[in-house]
């Protein structure tokens, strides 16, 4: 790595801004992976401490609309195994999760139409009564429904940008309009939600260039939660034969989202550690400060299969529950406490 590149990320470190050409040189260059992550794991301890929250993630439909090129659950996937937890068994499992010591449970479906905001905003309140944290990953909705499920008491909400190359986004998603997406991070931050997004690393025709600017954009929405994973083919869909993202990039893309938003929640994504055991560590150490355990029982567990080989599918949710935590203080970290919302520092 040559000087530029080291005075780069002290700038990152000190001023928590870059521009998009300083950010992919950066994203672009190898060599420069390790000063990242080490600048990145200085900012997340300053920033949001050694703690690592815990989010119990409940998978509860794997019925789709939409037709996204890389996932498994793609209404045209005619091989993937379609199932749709009832309320009470949601409820159940959010139960199960506040039981284990989870503060936080993410609801996460495909886009399934049976969930209307009515029935969805029925087992918010269940979930709320517990006194749960709760984080919605639903996919896009009106404003109104939108409205709805936070008056119902949602907290918070994740809905990945995936890329933001329009031209990208809009080939790999079809029938999707970027700016519906757009919208919907819009109406989600103004209605109150703490709004999660992220990207997809290793789409194919994605630069680094590219990836810099979903950074950029990430910092511009001021995105309280960013998560990112590899593209894992996944062979029953169209792009079953592209490579799988490089972990490397998504380690150095994860180091600049913590630098460039040092406040954010980052998880260690399951993603990872599908492509590599143990990449959950490295993330933990390059920026990243949540994981999310998930807390689906049984035949679901192995059915919602975005892309194949998903980490920990065959183990129960009590198992990792403890291998969690074991690993968090094997690291020398901590569980976190309480709900482990966004930080405001600055
Ligand atoms: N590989 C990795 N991540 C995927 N997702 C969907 N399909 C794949 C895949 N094949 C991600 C998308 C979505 C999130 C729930 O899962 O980014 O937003
Ligand atoms: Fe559906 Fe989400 Fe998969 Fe796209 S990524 S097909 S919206 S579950
Ligand atoms: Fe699932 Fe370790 S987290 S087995």
């Amino acid at each position: 790595m040559d000087d530029t590149q080291r005075t780069l990320i002290e700038k990152a470190e000190r001023a928590h801004r870059l521009s998009e050409e300083e950010l992919a040189s950066l994203l672009a260059d190898d060599a420069a992976e390790e000063a990242m992550a080490a600048a990145a794991d200085r900012v997340r301890r300053a920033f949001v401490g050694d703690e690592v929250h815990l989010r119990g993630l409940i998978e509860f439909s794997s019925y789709c609309r939409q037709n996204c090129m890389y996932c498994g659950l793609r209404r045209d996937n005619e091989k993937a195994q379609r199932y749709r937890l009832t309320p009470e068994e949601i409820v159940a499992l959010a139960e199960k999760a506040k039981a284990a010591g989870y503060p936080t449970v993410v609801m996460q479906s495909g886009e399934d139409v049976w969930f209307t905001a009515e029935r969805l905003a029925a087992i918010v309140r269940e979930v709320k009564a517990l006194g749960l944290t709760v984080t919605l990953s639903v996919g896009e909705r009106t404003r109104e429904e939108y409205r709805a499920l936070r008056e119902a008491g949602a907290d918070r909400f994740l809905l990945r940008i995936e890329t933001t190359d329009q031209a990208l986004y809009e080939r790999l998603d079809p029938g999707m309009s970027y700016e519906n997406r757009v919208r919907c991070l819009a109406d989600l931050k103004s209605l109150g939600y703490e709004v999660g997004t992220g990207c997809l690393v290793g789409l194919p025709g994605q630069s680094v260039a590219s990836l810099a600017r979903d950074v950029l954009f990430f910092q511009s929405i001021d995105a309280d939660m960013v998560g990112i994973g590899p593209l894992v083919p996944n062979g029953d869909t169209p792009l079953g034969d592209v490579p799988a993202g490089d972990m490397r990039l998504v380690r150095r893309v994860a180091a600049a989202i913590r630098l460039l938003l040092p406040e954010a929640n980052i998880p260690a994504t399951t993603a990872m550690e599908t492509l590599l055991p143990g990449a959950r560590e490295l993330m933990l150490r390059s920026g990243a400060n949540v994981m999310m355990p998930n807390v689906t029982e049984g035949e679901a567990r192995q059915k919602y299969a975005l892309y194949p080989g998903k980490a920990c599918v065959a183990d129960t949710p009590a198992h990792c529950r403890a291998c969690m935590e074991g690993r968090i203080q094997a690291m020398g970290r901590t569980v976190g406490q309480g709900a482990g919302g966004r930080r405001r520092a600055l």
